[in-house]
């Protein structure tokens, strides 16, 4: 038996999508135990695009479970149109292959609606999905869950009692427009009649399966530097994406996990507001992101792109436990003359090697770059790291030793065999 967490090594977007479909082969179940909506974890099968925001990753086995955690925030019209969407293309087939925790909190609109206007006053660049003020609720105890959304007396009582006050928050303090109860009432007791039939008591199940000896893989959203504790606050998300939240966003013990994997690109990306020491502002910039497509799958924003950054894939290996690392998207870089990495950074003359706490810091750091030769040729049908070019080996090979961790997976395209596999990471 062997349960494995994959996180992101970075600030999210880092091809986990891809990673998480290609080891459910291995595995029985899926769990998602951390963030949102505010995910867009992409797979392409036999050229058909999926964008999934709340919908684990492993749905595209049939024979696979897959868990959404009390640890995530759930839109549930967002979940209802992804279903729709899933089954209209033949997925989802039995409803017993997708349950939710009766724990999860649900985003309710006037989260979103605080969520946007908050934005205009301090920008961080959230998604706008309302996932900062739903998990405040949830700390506040305020929050509503899915199981309230079965029961028509609880669920109309709670959103009574948060109405009185969130209201007086948007009209006097956001300058919004309020909201009635009837405009939310009806239209989520539907959502839960639509969802009960996947509803569970989730950590249960996982318990039971775990004891029969299923495997598990807890996938992780966005990535360790948007994470609340330990990521560049407070340009990060509401949740902890860390490895350790596995355990208490799916209701089992540390135990049960036995594997981390990290999942970083072959460069950097980053949304939103927020340090980002390799930050490429110029044509090189330009060129990965149109080369890697990278526009935001939840919200379609230029994504800003930099060098591969090792401060940080190191910062992310230490706090989730990371034992080894899946490369994405290294064919994006094949046509650049040179390629660097970033391996400390220049805060005030001084050389760092760890990511500073201080935002300002981070701000003021220069990076301090390797430079290597780039291999200038299409990779994507390489399926065996002796037959990559030996420029790309030797980036490969460089990554290796600064991050002291084994790079098991190399992604070289979006197709789920277009992936060099050096060890099964189960
Ligand atoms: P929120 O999670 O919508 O509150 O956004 C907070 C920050 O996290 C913003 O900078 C977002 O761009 C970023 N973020 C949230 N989810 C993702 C993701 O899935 N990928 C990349 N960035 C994300």
């Amino acid at each position: 038996m062997s349960n494995i967490v994959i996180v992101g090594a970075q600030w999210g977007d880092e091809g986990k999508g891809k990673i998480v479909d290609l080891l459910t082969q291995y595995v029985d179940i899926v769990v998602r135990f951390q963030g949102g909506n505010n995910a867009g974890h992409t797979i392409v099968l036999k050229g058909e695009k999926f964008i999934f925001h709340l919908i684990p990753s492993g749905i595209l086995y049939k024979d696979k479970k897959c868990i959404i955690g009390n640890g995530v925030v759930l839109d549930p019209g967002v979940l209802i149109e992804e279903i729709t969407e899933l089954k209209k293309k033949g997925y989802l087939k039995e409803d017993s292959q997708l349950m939710i925790s009766e724990g999860t909190h649900l985003i309710l609109p006037y989260h979103r609606r605080i969520d946007t206007a908050r934005e205009k006053i301090f920008k961080i660049g959230t998604t706008g999905r309302g996932i900062g003020p739903a998990y405040e609720d949830k700390m506040a105890r305020c929050g509503v869950r899915v199981i309230d959304l079965l029961d028509e007396g609880v669920f109309r009582r709670k959103l009574e009692e948060n109405l009185s006050q969130k209201n007086l928050y948007l009209v006097q303090v956001l300058k919004e427009r309020s909201f009635e109860v009837s405009e939310i009432l009806e239209e989520y007791l539907n959502f839960g009649k639509q969802l009960k039939k996947y509803v569970k008591d989730t950590s249960l199940v996982l318990y039971e399966e775990i004891k029969k000896g299923k495997q598990i893989l807890f996938e992780g959203a966005q990535g360790a530097l948007l994470d609340v504790d330990h990521g560049t606050y407070p340009y990060v998300t509401s949740s902890n994406t860390v490895a350790g939240n596995a355990c208490a966003g799916s209701g089992i013990g540390p135990t049960m996990i036995h594997s981390v994997m990290g999942v970083a690109k072959a460069y950097t990306t980053r949304v939103g507001e927020g340090p980002f020491p390799t930050e490429l502002r110029d044509r090189v910039g330009d060129k990965i992101r149109e080369r890697g497509g990278e526009f935001g799958s939840t919200t379609g924003r230029p994504r800003r792109c930099g060098w591969f950054d090792v401060v940080v894939v190191n910062h992310s290996i230490r706090i989730n436990g990371i034992g080894q690392v899946a490369i994405t998207k290294l064919d994006v870089l094949n046509d650049f003359e040179k390629i660097k990495i970033c391996v400390g950074y220049r805060i005030n003359g001084k050389v760092f090697h760890h990511v500073p706490s201080s935002i300002e810091m981070l701000n003021r750091s220069e990076p301090v770059y390797e430079e290597l030769s780039g291999w200038k040729t299409e990779i994507k049908g390489t399926r065996d790291f002796s037959d990559l070019p030996q420029n790309a080996q030797r980036y490969l090979q460089r990554i290796e030793e600064l991050i002291g961790t084994k790079i098991t997976v190399i992604s070289v395209g979006s197709e789920r065999n277009e992936t060099i596999v050096i060890r099964n990471p189960l």
